[in-house]
């Protein structure tokens, strides 16, 4: 299998690791076949950022290596996807004057336009993640996506900043190169997230998506295909299980667990007469409680991460017509679609990742948006013709050489 079709997503999560692993084809979507998954407890995580290199990068080499002994090829690197409170996105606009013969706008002047914009207050404790371009408007004329041949004298690029705080983003490259892996490109988890699970006519007529994962609530608003806001929220699934566990004095363990088998985040969906088995601490006899009682812990937790949701909906000022997606754990729970739909007076459906080929039943689960995000994006990029960026090199040059030395004499012979 040539190496070059060959890339892996890594979705560094706050409750796991997942390692996708795709034979890209020739780069187009329809051809992505995903050959190997490796998932792993993710124990280096608070809230979606690294605090423990060591422990996450052991939870990394777990899930490459399953991936990999499942896809019956080794990789050396990924793309990983990043997330945390610390991400910030900045709507920016830049403007040069067009120099060329008869005032052509030359890919040239896009790009001198989009860094003009880039130069405005980037602080220097902050990476830089992704520079996305929303429109361009020319001699006054807005709304226009390729400005490339258009004749004009003064360009506005309108673009998007994602930014990250860089200590956390050397946290993450570093847990990669110590689970001995180099990466390709760090990407925003639900911008990967949103390559999964969002239509283009959604991201058209103006939509929300709602990556809610165990430590982080991820949100991401398109409009008029291209991104018009980003937020993360450091609260997630691991705060409900935190407040079930408080409210019935249980073991974290225990409560995750009933939260996943009966947890309802609609009171009034639940019946008054169902009932839940739980473990109590210290081997003593399970005890019933009622269901509804469960639900009455979860409720209010949804309604203030959705709250925050809304807030962050109304302050992007963007006209949604295609509603909500829910994406990430924490769309299994029932009842949150309703509570949702109810709380934003819109439209909510569940996010599952986009089928692709191969081993779709094994990522068909809104737990895998994000990694099967990652591996869209890298084809994406591969198709663009891009390669990887030297600026996530590994560290371990010499092996790195080594291995290259050796690709080198496996094409020569
Ligand atoms: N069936 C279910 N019902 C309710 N909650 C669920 C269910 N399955 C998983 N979850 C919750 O989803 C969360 C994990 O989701 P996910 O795998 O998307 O998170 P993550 O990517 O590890 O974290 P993050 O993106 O926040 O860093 C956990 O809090 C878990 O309790
Ligand atoms: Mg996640």
């Amino acid at each position: 299998m040539a190496r070059e079709n060959i890339i892996a997503g890594l979705d560094i999560g706050t409750s796991k690791v997942a390692a996708i692993i795709a034979d890209i084809g020739s780069g187009d979507l329809d051809e992505i076949e995903v050959i190997g998954v490796g998932v792993a407890p993710s124990e280096g995580l608070r809230r979606g950022v690294v605090v423990d290199i060591e422990k996450t990068a052991a939870s990394i080499r777990k899930a490459v290596e399953d991936a990999e002994l499942m896809a019956g090829v080794e990789i050396s690197s990924v793309y990983a996807g990043i997330a945390g409170g610390h991400i910030m996105g900045t709507n920016v606009s830049g403007v040069v004057a067009v120099s060329g013969p008869n005032h052509e706008i030359t890919q040239a002047d896009v790009d001198r336009a989009i860094n003009a914009a880039q130069a405005l207050a980037i602080p220097v404790e902050r990476e830089v993640i992704h520079v996305i371009p929303q429109g361009f408007v020319v001699d006054g004329q807005d709304g226009i996506k390729d400005p490339v041949g258009m004749h004009g004298v003064r360009l506005e690029a309108h673009v998007h900043i994602i930014t990250g705080a860089v200590t956390s983003a050397q946290n993450l490259v570093k847990s990669v190169h110590m689970a001995g892996l180099s990466v390709e490109d760090i990407v925003l988890q639900p911008l990967a997230s949103s390559k999964a699970v969002m239509t283009d006519q959604e991201k058209d007529i103006g939509t929300v998506l709602v990556d809610m994962g165990a430590g982080t609530t991820d949100i991401v608003i398109f409009k008029n295909g291209a991104l018009m806001h980003t937020k993360v929220l450091s609260l997630g699934g691991w705060h409900v299980t935190n407040d079930i566990a408080m409210g019935l004095r249980i073991t974290p363990q225990e409560a995750e667990r009933i939260k996943k088998q009966s947890g309802c985040a609609l009171v009034d969906l639940v019946d008054d007469t169902e009932t839940v088995a739980v473990s109590l601490p210290g081997g003593r006899r399970p005890r019933l409680i009622m269901r509804r009682v469960l639900a009455e812990i979860i409720q209010p937790r949804m309604m203030e991460i959705l709250d925050l949701v809304a807030r962050e909906i109304e302050k992007s000022k963007v006209v949604i017509m295609g509603g909500v997606i829910l994406t990430g754990g924490c769309a299994l729970m029932e009842g949150l679609p309703e509570l949702a739909e109810y709380m934003f007076d819109m439209p909510v459906r569940i996010g599952y990742p986009r089928q692709l080929k191969g081993l779709v039943d094994k990522v068909n689960s809104p737990i895998y948006a994000t990694g099967v995000g990652l591996i869209i994006f890298g084809a994406e990029e591969r198709q663009k013709g891009k390669r990887p960026k030297a600026r996530f090199k590994s560290s371990r040059q010499f092996e790195e050489i080594l291995r290259r030395m050796k690709e080198w004499f496996a094409d020569y012979f």
